[in-house]
C-alpha cells in the first residue's frame, strides 16, 4: 500500500484552513485547547474579532495564577511538575473595536472562547465535503470565585475537570458545561449536532473531591454539514454482551425467518454484534514529550473508521503531537494538520516515523 501523503500548516488555524481547498475534505478529528486549562505560549497569541482595519489600542490584562495545590495523587506521582499550576495569561482588549488579542482557550468568559471557536469552524465548514463528518474532543470546566484553578482533565492527565474563572453567571463551583454550550452554539451556525460520545477514562486517577463525584470522562461531539454524510456504521459494530441485549433476546423470541426488527425495520444483525454506542471506554495514554494533551491512537482510530471512507482526506486543524495524522496514515488516509506551535512539529515528525523533510510543511 502506498504510503499516504501527510501536509501540515504552521501558523493560526483561521488562516491555514484559508489555504485549503473547499469541499476537499472527507472528516475532521481534534480536540482545540480546552477553556481556562493552561496558559497559552506566546506563539499562540493572537488577534480574535474586532475591525481588522482599527489601528488597535490594546488594554493589557492579566488572569490571576493559581497553584494547583499540593494534595493531589497527580503530584505525589509527577513530583515538582505540578501540572495543575495555571500561571497568569496574558491577554489584551483593544479599546477601539472590541478585538481580543490572546490564546485560544485563555477568554475570560465561556462566551468569548465558544466564539472563537464557532468562528474556526465556520472556516472548517468550507473545506468540508458536504458528507463530511466533524468529531471534537472537549473537556468541561467548573466555575470558581473569580479565580483561575488548574485541575486539568486533559488527556495525559487521569479524571480532573478544570475549574476557571466564574463568567457567565455561573456560580463559584458551578458546572459550566462547555462542550453542550458549544455544540448548541455550532447548531445555531448550522452544524447538525449529531452525537455526543462519552469518553470514558478506566485509568482515571481519584480525586479526593468530597462533595461531587470524581469526573472519569471527557466528551467527543459529533457534526456534520449535511443531514446525509458518510457514516460507516459497520466499522462501529461491536461484540454484543450479556444474554440480556437486544439482539440476543430476538434470537432466542423468532424464528429465522423474521429475524428483523419490524418496529423499526432494523435488519438483523447476527447475536454476536451489536450497533456502536456512545460511551467508549479506553484509557488515556500519556505522551513523553512534554506536549500535555495528547490523543490516545484509539480515538481518531474509531472517529476515523466511521467518519473517513477509505482513501479519503483527514483534517486536524488542532493537531499538537499529531496523533490523529498518525492514525491516519496508518489506516491509508491522507491527512492535513494545523499547528501554531512550531516546537510540536519535531514532535509531528517523530510521531510519523520520518525526518521532517517527509512531512509536506505549507
Ligand atoms: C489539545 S492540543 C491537541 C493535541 C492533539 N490532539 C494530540 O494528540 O497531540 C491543541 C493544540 O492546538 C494548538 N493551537 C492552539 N491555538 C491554535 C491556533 N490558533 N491555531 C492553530 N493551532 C492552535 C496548540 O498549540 C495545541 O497543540
Amino acid at each position: 500500500m502506498a504510503v499516504a501523503k501527510v501536509r501540515l500548516g504552521l501558523g493560526d488555524v483561521r488562516a491555514r484552513l484559508q489555504l485549503l481547498d473547499p469541499n476537499s475534505v472527507d472528516c475532521v478529528v481534534t480536540s482545540p485547547p480546552y477553556f481556562g486549562l493552561r496558559a497559552g505560549s506566546k506563539a499562540m497569541q493572537q488577534i480574535w474579532g474586532g475591525q481588522p482595519a482599527c489601528r488597535h489600542e490594546w488594554t493589557q490584562h492579566a488572569t490571576r495564577a493559581v497553584s494547583g495545590g499540593t494534595r493531589t495523587p497527580k503530584l505525589k506521582i509527577k513530583g515538582s511538575e505540578n501540572f495543575q499550576t495555571v500561571p497568569a495569561q496574558p491577554f489584551a482588549a483593544c479599546r477601539r473595536c472590541g478585538a481580543w488579542y490572546g490564546a485560544l482557550g485563555s477568554e475570560p468568559t465561556v462566551d468569548l472562547y465558544v466564539a472563537h471557536l464557532v468562528e474556526v469552524f465556520d472556516r472548517v465548514r468550507v473545506v468540508l465535503k458536504p458528507s463530511g463528518t466533524v468529531w471534537v474532543n472537549l473537556g468541561d470546566s467548573y466555575s470558581t470565585n473569580g479565580k483561575w484553578g488548574g485541575a486539568s482533565s486533559g488527556k495525559h492527565v487521569n479524571g480532573r475537570t478544570p475549574r476557571v474563572r466564574r463568567s457567565d453567571g455561573g456560580k463559584p463551583k458551578d458546572l459550566l458545561g462547555v462542550p453542550y454550550r458549544f455544540a448548541l452554539a455550532m447548531q445555531a451556525a448550522g452544524w447538525y449536532w449529531r452525537s455526543l460520545i462519552i469518553w470514558h477514562k478506566p485509568n482515571a486517577l481519584p480525586h479526593p473531591v468530597k462533595d461531587r463525584p470524581n469526573v472519569d470522562f471527557e466528551t467527543i461531539l459529533l457534526f456534520t454539514r449535511s443531514p446525509r454524510y458518510f457514516y460507516n456504521w459497520k466499522a462501529m459494530q461491536e461484540q454484543a454482551t450479556g444474554e440480556g441485549n437486544g439482539n440476543k433476546r430476538r434470537l432466542l423470541n423468532h424464528q429465522p425467518e423474521h429475524r428483523t426488527n419490524f418496529k423499526i425495520g432494523v435488519p438483523w444483525q447476527g447475536a454476536d454484534v451489536r450497533r456502536g454506542r456512545a460511551v467508549w471506554s479506553f484509557p488515556t495514554v500519556p505522551y513523553k514529550n512534554g506536549h500535555f494533551s495528547t490523543f490516545p491512537p484509539e480515538l481518531p482510530r474509531r472517529c476515523i473508521s466511521a467518519g473517513c471512507p477509505a482513501g479519503g482526506t483527514v483534517l486536524d486543524p488542532f493537531a499538537g503531537t499529531g496523533t490523529t495524522l498518525q492514525v491516519a496514515r496508518e489506516m491509508g488516509r491522507a491527512a492535513i494538520g494545523i499547528e501554531i506551535e512550531p516546537r510540536y512539529v519535531p514532535m509531528i515528525a517523530e510521531r510519523l516515523g520520518i525526518s521532517l523533510n517527509h512531512i509536506i510543511r505549507e
